[in-house]
């Protein structure tokens, strides 16, 4: 999917997403900083970092996407800062360690991308004593939701369409993972229950055998009102650095910002609306 221009476009006209990432690299990233991109996939947060003055930005991309950072770097006058590096994160060797590590490592809820790990071992390998991780904090939240698309999909197999039998394929449906990217629907009306937190990410201080763990959680999700809920909702609230924050709405945010306005920064008082970028999941519950 990386190795594809669409979804590199995606995120970086995710103004929300793209915006707080730059805040939080200018807020950080100090001149003369030697900065690690992990995962830089367009380059735009390396070519960020070497527009906040890092003397160096190593920009390791594991798919073809690293010639878009090339190009980026290139065409902004930064390709004598930043370096590309195609190739596995965790497979790479630099010359020297870094001051501060910036990963888009967030996906729909913080995990489902896969990538907690090799940032992990990248800081564990490269980043100097008392370096700086963005984000900082990812926190992960589950909601009961009522998915209507869901629900009218299922109806529909479950009524033998065609004269055939499609059990196998409700129970795979009814259990699957949806990202909402694909799926724009969820409305603040179509939650079932209070917000509940997953867990919290500390990406400074996790250790590399907590994050290669399976994440489990038990939680309480209030129910509220009437209704049925075949769904659960997964979103992420992150601290991408102090006072820098990012989060996709559901739970509490649903209500007031529906399913459009995809992210939103906490902390501050500026509120941008994005150009789409949303990457709640919604997992489905038999
Ligand atoms: C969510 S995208 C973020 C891209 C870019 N940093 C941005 O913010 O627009 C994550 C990127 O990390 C890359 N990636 C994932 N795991 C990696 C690994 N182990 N080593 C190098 N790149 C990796 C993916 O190919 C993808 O391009």
């Amino acid at each position: 999917m990386y190795a594809e221009f669409e979804v590199h476009r995606t995120m970086i006209c995710d103004r929300v997403r793209t915006g707080a990432f730059r805040c939080a690299i200018d807020s950080v990233v100090r001149p003369g900083d030697v900065v690690l991109d992990v995962g830089a996939g367009s380059g735009i947060l390396s070519v960020f970092a070497a527009r906040a003055g890092a003397a160096r930005v190593y920009a390791v991309e594991r798919t073809s996407a690293a010639v878009l950072a090339h190009e980026l770097a290139a065409a902004n006058g930064v390709a004598e800062i930043v370096q590309v590096i195609h190739g596995e994160v965790t497979d790479v060797e630099l010359p020297e360690r870094v001051d501060v590590i910036v990963s888009e490592w967030l996906g729909g809820f913080g995990i489902d991308e896969g990538m907690l790990v090799p940032v992990i071992v990248a800081r564990d390998r490269w980043l100097k004593p008392g370096g700086v991780m963005i984000p900082r904090l990812v926190m992960a939240w589950a909601a009961l939701v009522h998915d209507r698309y869901l629900a009218q999909m299922v109806e529909f197999l479950r009524d033998n369409p065609y004269g055939l039998r499609f059990d196998d394929l409700v129970d795979k449906t009814v259990n699957e993972i949806f990202y909402s990217g694909t799926f724009h629907h969820l409305e603040a009306g179509d939650r079932r229950s209070d917000a509940s937190q997953l867990w919290t990410t500390d990406a400074g201080l996790i250790p590399l055998g907590q994050a290669q763990a399976p994440h489990e959680a038990e939680m309480v999700l209030p129910v509220r009102g009437h209704g049925t809920a075949n769904a659960l909702a997964l979103w992420f609230s992150a601290e991408l650095a102090p006072g820098i924050s990012l989060s996709v709405p559901a739970g509490r945010d649903m209500d007031e910002l529906g399913h459009r306005a995809s992210r939103r920064r906490l902390g501050g008082t500026r509120r941008a609306g994005g150009l789409g970028g949303d990457r709640r999941l919604s997992m489905r519950v038999p």
